[in-house]
């Protein structure tokens, strides 16, 4: 098989390089990649735009590609999966209509109120006096999110009034259009990514990603500064649960309105005090950097599964096989991420850590004249996989600790919420 991912992540990376474990897997192309890809054996990064969908038709046919799996939720969104299955490609990723549950937070809100999925109280306003009204009227704290896509910058967790009304403000002046408020959720956050051809779903390991840029879970929201799976925060019969009560529910009202849904539905959920799962939002694709935890977990082999999906027939499949033990990712950035960084400094140490059990994801990296340079905010994801959390969170950190560039920061406390429970 010839597979081309499409994106230039970390998760990009994880994925290209778990699709080179399958034995069907002749070839992988990325469009367009990172230092990273450009690095893996087998695998050849092609420099097209993530929404240069007629570039990407063009290549596929050139290369003969078999399967491709799309990793953002951009190309999604404006609809890359319908663009292609026109021309009868097998495409993991759901179509425009089925990524609107990541696009449109009211959309997805209204979803999860008409299959009865446990989720915060909200209400979705189009005008701003309104919303500053339900502001005073429920007081705070208060969650304001922006309708669109907006890149993980959308979402205002307001502890005192002021910031909730210039949170909304902020967001009308951008021209949402729409804005989501939204009850305060306590608890345990965790992502649970599932997959689905349409027909049934079936949940990956939980893992916890870490979304705050400061140690202790402070400071600006980022991207994901690192996860670890599984998460022992959802024990076998939360994981029935979320299963029953939000995940399968889901695809059903999908279904209900017509849409094809094939690929990731990531549930991103908080475990209240009570135990309870409450949905805080849903994503159209894999969490990044939850992938690049959960599959160097997996065992069964990824080409497999995700043209299962693509084509509808994932109930052929047997049960994911998991490997024994524990994955630990921990994200390093430029300095001054999530705001503004400095790209283009040199990294050394990456070869040098790649023993067995540790996997170094590029994210924001290229190759340059054979030296991989910085070229974004979220640079590299080191990854160990080990027989307890213990040795894999050891063993990430040693490898952390050799790889340099000029202001890195990384969060020294990944998995600092279960360290003290194991
Ligand atoms: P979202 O993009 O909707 O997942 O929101 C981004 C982050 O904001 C989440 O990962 C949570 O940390 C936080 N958040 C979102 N909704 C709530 C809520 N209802 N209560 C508390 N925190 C929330
Ligand atoms: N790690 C959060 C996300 O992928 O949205």
């Amino acid at each position: 098989m010839k597979v081309l991912v499409v994106g230039s992540g970390g998760r990009e990376h994880a994925l290209a390089s778990q699709l080179l474990q399958s034995d069907t897997v002749e070839k992988v192309f990325c469009t367009p990649g990172n230092g990273g890809t450009a690095r893996l054996k087998n695998c050849e990064n092609v420099s097209l735009l993530v929404d240069d969908f007629e570039g990407i038709l063009k290549l596929i046919k050139e290369k003969a590609i078999d399967l491709v799996v799309v990793g953002p939720e951009l190309p999604l969104s404006l609809g890359i999966t319908d663009y292609l299955q026109e021309y009868q490609i097998n495409v993991f990723g759901p179509n425009k209509a089925g990524a609107t549950i990541e696009a449109s937070k009211s959309w997805a809100k209204d979803l999860m109120i008409a299959g009865g999925i446990p989720t915060a109280k909200s209400e979705t306003f189009t005008d701003k006096e309104s919303a500053r009204n339900y502001i005073l009227q429920e007081g705070v704290p208060i969650v304001v999110k922006a309708d669109g896509l907006a890149a993980g910058k959308g979402v205002i967790v307001a502890m005192t009034q002021e910031e909730a009304l210039e949170g909304i403000e902020e967001l009308f002046a951008q021209n949402f259009g729409k804005v989501v408020i939204e009850e305060f959720l306590t608890g345990q956050e965790v992502s649970v990514l599932a997959l689905t051809d349409g027909k049934i779903i079936r949940s990956l390991i939980p893992a916890q990603d870490h979304k705050q840029i400061g140690e202790g879970d402070t400071g600006a929201n980022t991207g994901g500064m690192g996860a670890y799976a599984p998460t022992p925060l959802v024990n076998d019969e939360l994981s029935d649960r979320i299963t029953k009560e939000i995940l399968e529910p889901t695809l059903k009202e999908l279904q209900k309105r017509g849409i094809d849904y094939r690929g990731v539905l990531y549930a991103g959920l908080m475990i209240t005090p009570e135990g309870d799962p409450k949905t805080l939002e849903f994503n159209c694709r894999f969490g990044d950097p939850e992938t690049q935890a959960v599959l160097p977990m997996l065992k069964t082999p990824l080409a497999e599964v995700l043209l299962a999906c693509a084509q509808q027939r994932l109930a052929d499949l047997p049960p994911l096989e998991w490997h024994e033990g524990s994955a630990v990712c921990v994200v390093m950035v430029a300095g001054g991420y999530p705001s503004s960084y400095e790209k283009g400094k040199v990294i050394t140490g990456i070869d040098q850590v790649q023993t067995e059990g540790v996997t170094v994801f590029h994210a924001g990296t290229k190759l340059l004249n054979q030296e991989i340079i910085t070229d974004g905010g979220r640079v590299l994801g080191v990854t160990c996989r080990d027989a307890d959390f213990q040795s894999a969170i050891k063993s990430a950190y040693e490898a952390v600790a050799k790889i340099k560039f000029e202001d890195m920061y990384y969060r020294r406390d990944i998995g600092h919420r279960i360290m003290n429970k194991l």
